[in-house]
């Protein structure tokens, strides 16, 4: 992919389903007992792998547009795959899914493509063991098999903030002997919580713990996926960075667990808008952004887990500011779908930036303008993404090798920028 410097980027946008949302409303209408309508459904390829091992275990599933249809025949409805269950690039689906075959008296295996097959899965696979399911990784990566059945409930202390976990031990509880208690060090992402009540969940949350009461079948739903903001986040960043610059995304999930890069990008001085329209289950609305001037600020903490997915592109934010981006306390990133601080740290470095990598985080010493490069973007979508709207605010060409990976998460990303650019 060759991206050539753009001079503005205008429009109005309404996202695709939130990959997150999108990969937990199939997974528990599978549990449910009856169809369930799924409106918005994510157009990820990480979805569609979601999709594709729930086809594998015997769920019924149809597609009509932006709709997708799940006939669940409840938990005890899944029948024993025929042969691994292809997870692809998707962390989500491997890990989230382990969660309910853990509670299947049947034998699985869970695998993936070679960058899934290099990221950890042992903290998914310890506390399905504590509850009694037989697990066992590949040196703590995936293939995972997988001998289910006979649960017991747990309360488990999460060591990693963790929706992924929490949610597989929930979806594990679900079909356990008793109450399920799982407390995360950081709050991570609360869509689970917030979606499986609409399934008819007995779900409690509070003091820092989500506990869930065991039942044998949840109800089918009629839900729309909120758009996606992770994906809109590099819209809102190329607006900031861009003259003459500005979006707006309708539609689009406002959940405060996922908003946290709004907030860091209007302390850095970004010109933004929000407005919820729709409360609940998913608070949803619209985002405006408007080109910017912008200084350099400190993450860190417990707001890590809340837009760990964006850092990418706050780093591109980062490099068009006056001053310092600093960011600590985000060693995750070293294990998501490529080590994203050492592929930011090449990135970004390659196309002029001074940026220097931590063992938690990185420093981007901004203001320095960036010119055209080759770069890799290591087949991750958020790298491919970040690289490509910093090259729009370069000089010269760029060349992304790999760019389409962009699809995992948001196939539409170049289309929509070449609307965009031309609006
Ligand atoms: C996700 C949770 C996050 C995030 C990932 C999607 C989810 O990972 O990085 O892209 O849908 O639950 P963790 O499970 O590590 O929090």
């Amino acid at each position: 992919m060759r991206l050539k410097p753009g001079s503005r980027l205008r429009g109005r946008f309404r996202m695709p389903g939130d990959k997150s949302v999108s990969h937990r409303l199939a997974l528990f209408a599978a549990l449910a007992q009856g169809e369930s309508r799924l409106g918005n459904f994510s157009t990820a390829a990480d979805c569609q792998s979601t999709l594709h091992c729930l086809e594998a275990l015997g769920v019924g599933l149809r597609r009509e547009g932006a709709d997708v249809f799940v006939s669940g025949t409840g938990a005890s409805g899944l029948r024993p795959p025929k042969q691994p269950l292809d997870a692809g690039n998707s962390g989500s689906t491997l890990r989230m899914l382990a969660g309910i075959l853990a509670g299947r008296p049947f034998g699985s295996t869970l695998t993936g493509d070679e960058s899934l097959r290099r990221r950890p899965v042992e903290r998914v696979a310890a506390p399905l063991r504590a509850m009694g399911a037989r697990v066992e990784t590949s040196h703590g990566k995936p293939p995972m098999t997988i001998e289910g059945g006979g649960l017991r409930a747990v309360t488990w202390e999460q060591p990693v903030a963790s929706a992924q976990v929490k949610t597989a031990i929930l979806l594990a509880g679900l079909q356990a002997d008793g109450v399920t208690t799982v407390r995360e060090p950081a709050p991570s992402r609360d869509h689970s919580e917030r979606l499986l009540p609409a399934f008819g969940a007995k779900i409690e949350t509070g003091n820092g713990a989500v506990r869930i009461t065991p039942q044998t079948a949840l109800s089918p739903v009629d839900l729309d996926a909120p758009g996606d903001i992770s994906s809109a986040a590099f819209l809102v960043v190329a607006a900031l960075i861009l003259p003459d610059s500005c979006v707006r995304i309708d539609g689009v999930s406002l959940n405060p667990q996922r908003t946290a890069f709004l907030d860091v990008l209007s302390a850095m001085g970004g010109d933004l808008e929000t407005c919820v329209v729709i409360p609940s289950p998913e608070p949803v609305g619209w985002i405006e952004a408007r080109s910017s001037r912008l200084t350099g600020t400190e993450i860190g903490g417990g707001v890590i887990p809340a837009l760990i997915d964006e850092i990418p592109a706050l780093a591109v934010a980062g490099a068009f500011a006056q001053g310092d981006l600093v960011v600590r306390g985000a060693e995750e990133l070293r294990v998501k779908e490529s080590d994203r601080i050492e592929a930011m740290v090449q990135g970004l470095g390659a196309l002029g930036a001074a940026i220097e990598g931590r063992p938690d985080g990185f420093v981007v010493r901004g203001g320095r303008p960036l010119h055209g490069a080759a770069v890799r973007s290591h087949g991750d979508h958020r790298i491919a993404m970040a690289l490509s709207i910093a090259a729009l605010a370069a000089s010269g060409e760029t060349e992304i090798d790999d760019a389409l990976c962009a699809s995992v998460s948001f196939p539409e990303f170049f289309a929509f920028l070449d609307q965009g650019l031309a609006g």
